[in-house]
């Protein structure tokens, strides 16, 4: 089996890392990857988004599967292109399709469709760009915290929580009238504050039946306490103990379950991953938000704990057979520590020289934003989220305390990383 996998973050990192492993694979290419994961495969210079490029690279390597990482090329409609074209139907693309990306490439679309589907989450109200007026009518209606959310793609940055009426006004008027966001703010989703603790679950799906992974929960914004601007994730830990039995079984008949059979009744082509970020309120579970993809900080410490093959998984996937799939999951915790540049995620640096990855043997590390220094032949900080640092654990500091100790290990000019993870649920 040859997989092309596209992306670049810890995420594809964690996910190249666990393809590798498996012994149905010939060859693995990442476009266009990390540092660490020229370890696992081959890096090519090919942009997720740009359909023909590996449309032609996947004819020339005999690709049989395309695992994709990140949101944008689902929701520019990946799986479509390639199912629609002779030369590329009998590559199997995981992931949905056009239609069913809108489950986060539009929060309009999606929380018409839990609307539908009687599927619980945060009472709301849409409005387009020609209706402020309507829009700060009906913000006169709710109390603070306000939560205004872009309707479209915004690079994680689309949710706006707003504790005063005179802020989330202004924040309205950026949106549509200002279009903060681009087209993506033309249209943005009011809605219900939610108060409770959140809880990453993640289904793998082949449009008929599904299992589900071990969840996680991650930390997004920068300062200690979950204090300061969100990030794309300060990392994240997989075995969540609220999310028990009882809860999970909610989650099961409340949630996953009509969130399948709609998408069947919305004959909505749906071979991947969906991301349900939710709120326990009270031990209830609401939806907060669906991605059609994995988590990035979160695969970081979802993907060790799986112990059976990726790749007899995502075949499952193609051939329709997820149910008969034998899913082994581990039954330790894993902490991932993301280490982030200096200044993240306002402006930071990059190009900095990371010392003393190598001899560590108790954590499994996950190059983010890391690139090769190709005159200098060390490895340089890329990207803001630099490196994930994860460890097993038969409790959940147990864990965290390999990874604190590695991260410290780990430098490069700038480091930083929150040192309160896991707090909240121990
Ligand atoms: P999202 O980009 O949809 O993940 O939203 C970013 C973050 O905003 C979420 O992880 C939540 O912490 C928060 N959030 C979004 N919607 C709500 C809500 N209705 N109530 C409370 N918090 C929310
Ligand atoms: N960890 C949140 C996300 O991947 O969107």
């Amino acid at each position: 089996m040859n997989i092309l996998l596209l992306g670049s973050g810890g995420r594809e990192h964690a996910l190249a890392w666990k393809i590798a492993q498996s012994e149905k694979l010939s060859k693995l290419f990442i476009a266009p990857g990390n540092a660490g994961t020229t370890k696992n495969g081959i890096n090519i210079p090919i942009n997720p988004c740009d359909f023909e490029e590996l449309k032609t690279f996947t004819i020339e390597n005999s690709i049989n599967m395309i695992v994709v990482g990140p949101e944008d090329p689902l929701v520019k409609g990946i799986v479509d292109f390639f199912n629609n074209d002779p030369m590329l139907r009998d590559v199997i693309v995981i992931g949905p399709d056009k239609a069913g990306a809108q489950l986060e490439g539009s929060k309009d679309f999606s929380k018409k469709f839990m609307e539908k589907y009687n599927i619980p989450t945060a009472s709301y109200k849409s409005f387009n760009s020609d209706e402020l007026e309507d829009a700060i009518t009906f913000l006169e209606t709710l109390n603070a915290p306000y939560v205004i959310k872009a309707d479209g793609l915004a690079a994680g940055k689309g949710v706006s929580i707003c504790n005063s009426l005179e802020d989330a006004k202004e924040e309205l008027n950026q949106m549509l009238v200002e279009h903060k966001f681009g087209s993506s703010s033309d249209k943005v989703v009011i809605e219900e504050f939610l108060k409770g603790i959140e809880v990453s679950v993640f289904v793998v799906t082949d449009g008929d039946n599904y299992i589900v992974l071990p969840e996680a929960k991650d930390y997004k914004r920068i300062g200690e306490g979950d204090t300061g601007p969100n990030t794309g994730g300060m990392g994240s830990i997989s075995g969540v103990p609220f999310a028990d039995a009882d809860f999970m079984g909610k989650v099961k008949t409340r949630i996953i379950e009509p969130t399948i059979n709609g998408l069947k009744s919305e004959k909505i082509d749906y071979k991947g991953f969906i991301f349900i970020g939710l709120m326990n309120v009270d031990g209830n579970p609401y939806v907060i938000e669906y991605n059609v993809r994995m988590g990035d900080p979160e695969t970081e410490s979802v993907v060790p704990r799986i112990k059976s093959d990726i790749i007899d998984m995502f075949e499952h996937i193609g051939s329709q057979t997820i149910n008969e799939y034998n899913l082994q999951i581990d039954q330790r915790f894993v902490a991932s520590v993301m280490l982030v540049s200096g200044g993240y995620p306002e402006k930071y640096e990059k190009g900095h020289k990371i010392d003393c990855l190598d001899n560590i043997n108790d954590s499994i590390i996950f190059h983010a934003g890391t690139s090769v220094d190709l005159s200098e032949g060390h490895i340089k900080t890329n990207g803001g989220r630099v490196i994930s640092v994860s460890s097993y654990g038969n409790t959940i500091e147990e864990a965290l305390t390999k990874s604190y100790k590695n991260a410290e290990k780990i430098q490069f000019e700038g480091k930083y990383y929150r040192t309160d993870l896991g707090k909240d649920l121990i």
